[in-house]
């Protein structure tokens, strides 16, 4: 199965991507890294690990739609099966979800449909929950609305900053994402009003 991955930053998601899928049984393997800005860590890593990279920048186009058909072309290039957001901060418009809606899934680092948006784990921890967690989804056209495809759960403890929150968050993420992917890619998924399934069915 053949991933794009999407980041707008440090990548450690796409690390653990690019890691998985050194290994032949993974079943994906990433053929293109894309991101909304230039130097950026993700992208880094990914020109280490000799795959291809592009950069889509909204400011570099007369508007949004244009960026949004220059961002599916670019996707599209590398014919991929499964395109993946991870830590992409940018909301793709209706000719990328045309293309590629079932097929995008987005990690996010909070238990949806509790704290969508950008600051998941801040928001956790200001509402005072005790379990946090990470969601992967199908993206449409909401903010983090899309079907759930897999969650994890992580405690939150009474010292927790906001930074020791993420990064016991991110732990389980990335160990999630990964094993969501490989299953994706290899046993396949359906999807039923909003109920996902993996597997062959
Ligand atoms: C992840 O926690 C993701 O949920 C959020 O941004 C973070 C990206 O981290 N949207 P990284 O760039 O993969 O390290």
């Amino acid at each position: 199965v053949r991933l794009v991955v999407l980041v707008s930053g440090s990548g450690s998601n796409l690390q653990a991507l690019l890691d998985a899928s050194d290994d032949p049984a993974y079943g994906a393997t990433v053929v293109a890294v894309g991101a909304d800005r230039p130097d950026v860590e993700g992208l880094a890593r990914a020109a280490k690990h000799d795959v291809p990279t592009f950069v889509a920048r909204v400011r570099d186009y007369p508007d949004r739609d244009a960026w949004d058909a220059a961002l599916t072309e670019a996707c599209a290039g590398y014919e991929p099966d499964l395109i993946v957001s991870a830590g992409f901060l940018k909301l793709v418009g209706p000719r990328f979800l045309a293309a590629f809606e079932g097929r995008y899934i987005n990690t996010h680092n909070a238990l949806l449909p509790a704290f969508p948006g950008m600051h998941g784990p801040r928001d956790a921890l200001a509402y005072g929950v005790k379990l946090a967690g990470a969601t992967v989804h199908f993206v449409d056209s909401g903010v983090d609305t899309g079907a759930i495809i897999a969650q994890v759960a992580v405690p939150v403890l009474d010292d927790d900053t906001e930074d020791t929150l993420l990064e016991r968050i991110k732990v389980a993420e990335r160990r999630q994402l990964v094993d969501t992917v490989g299953r994706m890619a290899r046993e396949g998924w359906t999807v039923n009003e909003r109920k996902v399934r993996l597997g062959r069915g």
